[in-house]
């Protein structure tokens, strides 16, 4: 059976990448209203191939803001039942003119994939659509599966937040696989077993009723963007350290033993900065190391600032209103409510004279680690080493997948975070890809792990 889906899956190679490529011409892109019909489409996309590859009760669960996909095959009594999660939506692609091919006109290069989505997450979620499609192809699906996957993961996946509290009866599994993650390195099989979580925000502030002319009133007029850049630069030292009064005090540090992993893996700080953040030097706080400081440790990070006049040339204006949208990365031992609470009063107390501040939260997300020690995490390295032939590394990932935080609390199962990008896949930026070699290694781990799990 395991051969028999191997080699379905190997012969299918040139249509999965056909249809993955349909599927990632689909502009679907939570975050900006004008694309909601395409998310739709997306959604529409995934749900057809999931009937058609022959899961049950396949359909679109609506939310507040974009559908969940939801299907199921469950004809393996007496075995687990696997929540197979991954996300649909993508990140806007801007800037465009960086990309070398357009982001939604998929382009095959040099064994690559480049669009918008192709790692995150289309091509992830295509690789365990298209290992149910072989297992199923070649007779049987040897372990119960649902099929959960979103739209707005890139948003903050309030969404999936809601239905798994009111419906998490209606999902009752042994385990999650996520496919949302990336090796440590290329060729070598990564399980991640963290994530930060975040809380993302606005802070807005106000200064005169209206915009005003710059020369007439500048003098008495509070700037709103000053006061901003006030209130910005006093959230973190020039390290990164956040001196939010009371944020660092809970954090719960990595094991002895995380640490000495970590140090143990392929890591040469020097390429990293080279190749990978491409800066003149790393920032961050003294005394850890880099994967410390993108694994274990929270961060604030700005990431716009809309307002007031950005056209081409000039204009001698003192705007009303300036906004920043500013965003902290959660490490174990911090939560997004207390996290938030501290952010709101700190900025309100460092608020300069003559402005009034609003710091809104836009979404939200937990850290989690996951527990390794369990047949399914078993399953996962065993399922990498056969088609790697080398064992499994244990890392942290510094992003955050709002939802495997909802697995482990509502749902109280273990996840499995398998993925398969690299770290030099450019996701969320121009250029994003997907090593073809990958998606198709990937598609293999999953039907190894699909098997061991219901062997
Ligand atoms: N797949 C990423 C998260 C990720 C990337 C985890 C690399 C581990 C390694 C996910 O799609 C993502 O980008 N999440 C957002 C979440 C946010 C918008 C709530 C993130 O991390 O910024
Ligand atoms: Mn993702
Ligand atoms: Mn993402």
């Amino acid at each position: 059976m395991l051969d028999a889906a191997l080699a379905y899956a190997q012969h299918n190679q040139p249509n999965a990448l056909e249809e993955l490529m349909a599927f990632l011409r689909i502009q679907s892109i939570s975050t900006l209203p004008e694309h909601a019909a395409d998310v739709r489409a997306a959604a529409e996309f995934l749900a057809a191939k999931l009937r058609q590859i022959g899961l049950e009760c396949v359909r679109l669960i609506e939310t507040d803001g974009h559908p969940l996909v939801y299907a199921e095959h469950l004809h393996a009594p007496g075995k687990p039942t696997l929540l197979l999660y991954g996300h649909y939506d993508v990140q806007p692609p801007d800037p465009v003119h960086e990309w070398i091919s357009p982001p939604f006109e998929p382009e095959e290069r040099n064994g690559n994939i480049y669009a918008r989505g192709a790692v995150d997450d289309k091509g992830q979620l295509w690789m365990q659509v298209r290992a149910l499609e072989s297992l199923l192809a070649s007779g049987v699906l040897p372990v119960n599966v649902r099929v959960l996957a979103e739209g707005e993961e890139e948003v903050g996946g309030e969404g999936i937040a809601n239905y798994l509290a009111k419906h998490s009866a209606d999902l009752a599994c042994n385990a999650a696989l996520v496919c949302d993650t990336e090796l440590f390195a290329p060729n070598l099989p990564t399980l991640c077993v963290g994530l930060r979580g975040m809380i993302y925000t606005e802070i807005e502030v106000h200064g005169a009723r209206t915009d005003l002319h710059s020369g007439m009133y500048g003098g008495v007029a509070p700037n709103p963007f000053i006061a901003l850049a006030h209130i910005i630069a006093h959230l973190r030292d020039q390290d990164g350290t956040i001196l939010i009064p009371g944020l660092l005090d809970g954090i719960k540090q990595p094991t002895k033993a995380e640490l000495l992993a970590w140090q143990a893996l392929p890591f040469d700080e020097e390429h990293y900065r080279e190749t990978e953040v491409g800066s003149i030097k790393l920032i961050g706080e003294p005394g850890y190391s880099v994967l410390e400081r993108t694994w274990a440790r929270p961060t604030l990070d700005v990431h716009g600032m809309p307002g007031g006049f950005t056209g081409t040339g000039a204009k001698t204006v003192i705007p009303s209103h300036a906004v920043a949208k500013v965003s902290l990365r959660l490490v174990p031992g911090m939560n997004t409510k207390d996290t938030f609470t501290r952010l709101q009063q700190y900025v309100a107390q460092i608020t300069p004279p003559g402005v009034t501040v609003d710091t809104r939260l836009i979404h939200s997300g937990e850290p989690v680690v996951v527990d390794t020690e369990n047949s399914y995490v078993r399953a996962a390295t065993i399922a990498m080493r056969e088609v790697f032939g080398r064992d499994t590394v244990f890392v942290r990932g510094g992003g955050s997948i709002p939802v495997v935080g909802d697995f482990t609390r509502l749902l109280q199962i273990p996840t499995v975070l398998m993925g398969f990008g690299l770290p030099d896949d450019n996701l969320h930026a121009p250029n994003e890809k997907f090593c073809i070699a990958n998606f198709y290694r990937g598609t293999d781990c999953l039907i190894h792990f699909l098997t061991l799990c219901g062997a």
